[in-house]
């Protein structure tokens, strides 16, 4: 299998890191970086019916409901040659979006070929969250103190803070993601699909180590 056909999903609890460990293996794979959270964002800043829809449930910390968060994404793949790979992330997060996801894949396509589980503890989560500050422009995620600037790294955008980014909201994804989320990864290990990565540590060593084990597999 070459690197561009490649189909991922890049797996884990709120602020594990999945979109910036995207950022790397979007370029490193060549694969496009479809994230459900992303989408929704842009939908909220353009006032879309879907993103005033999606709004009380992304600020309250809640999921979406599957049949709209399934349908943004599926339009999203659909766009997408047969053989193209890409990279999953924020989605799927129930075991029902996981299977809808599949039926579509196999009826279309292909499957997804691996699951990337970015595992980091619960006190780290919540200090990584209460931190992060996201770009307007490239979306980016960066980790600031309250002093730092507010410009981004990567593009010079302005930098915000996400509103479901306090504590209460935290609070209530962290719940939502060990009741409605943690069953997909259960799905995905009875399909032996699942690399375990320890997202703790420096960002480049979780970028290596994701690296190496996707590369270890390629060359199986
Ligand atoms: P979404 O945007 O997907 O949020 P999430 O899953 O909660 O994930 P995050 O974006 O918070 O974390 P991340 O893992 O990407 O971490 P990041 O790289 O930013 O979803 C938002 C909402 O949309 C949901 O709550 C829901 O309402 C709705 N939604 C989305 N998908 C849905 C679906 N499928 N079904 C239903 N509803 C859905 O990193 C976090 C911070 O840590 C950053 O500041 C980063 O710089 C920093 N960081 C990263 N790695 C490290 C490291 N190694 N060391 C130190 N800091 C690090």
């Amino acid at each position: 299998m070459t690197t561009g056909s490649v189909r991922l999903v890049l797996f884990g609890p709120p602020g594990a890191g999945k979109g910036t460990q995207a950022l790397y293996l979007r370029d490193y794979l060549g694969v496009p970086h479809i994230s459900s959270g992303d989408l929704f964002r842009a939908h909220l800043q353009q006032k879309t019916s879907l993103g005033n829809q999606a709004s009380e449930y992304i600020n309250q910390g809640l999921l979406v409901p599957d049949e709209v968060t399934i349908e943004i994404i599926l339009d999203k793949l659909l766009t997408l040659q047969p053989t193209d790979g890409f990279l999953l992330d924020g989605f799927p997060r129930t075991e029902y979006q996981a299977r809808i996801l599949s039926e579509s894949l196999t009826t279309k396509s292909k499957n997804i070929d691996k699951v990337i589980y970015i595992d980091v503890p619960i006190d780290e989560l919540i200090k990584r969250l209460s931190n992060r500050y996201i770009c307007s422009d490239c979306q980016a995620p960066q980790n600031l103190n309250p002093s730092d600037s507010k410009t981004c790294t990567v593009c010079g955008g302005e930098l915000y803070q996400r509103a479901d980014d306090n504590m209460s909201s935290v609070t209530t994804r962290l719940d939502v993601y060990q009741r409605e989320t943690i069953p997909v990864l259960d799905f995905y290990r009875s399909q032996d699909l699942v690399i375990t990565i320890d997202g703790t540590g420096p960002i480049n060593c979780i970028n290596k180590r994701v690296q190496s084990q996707i590369e270890k597999w390629l060359t199986q």
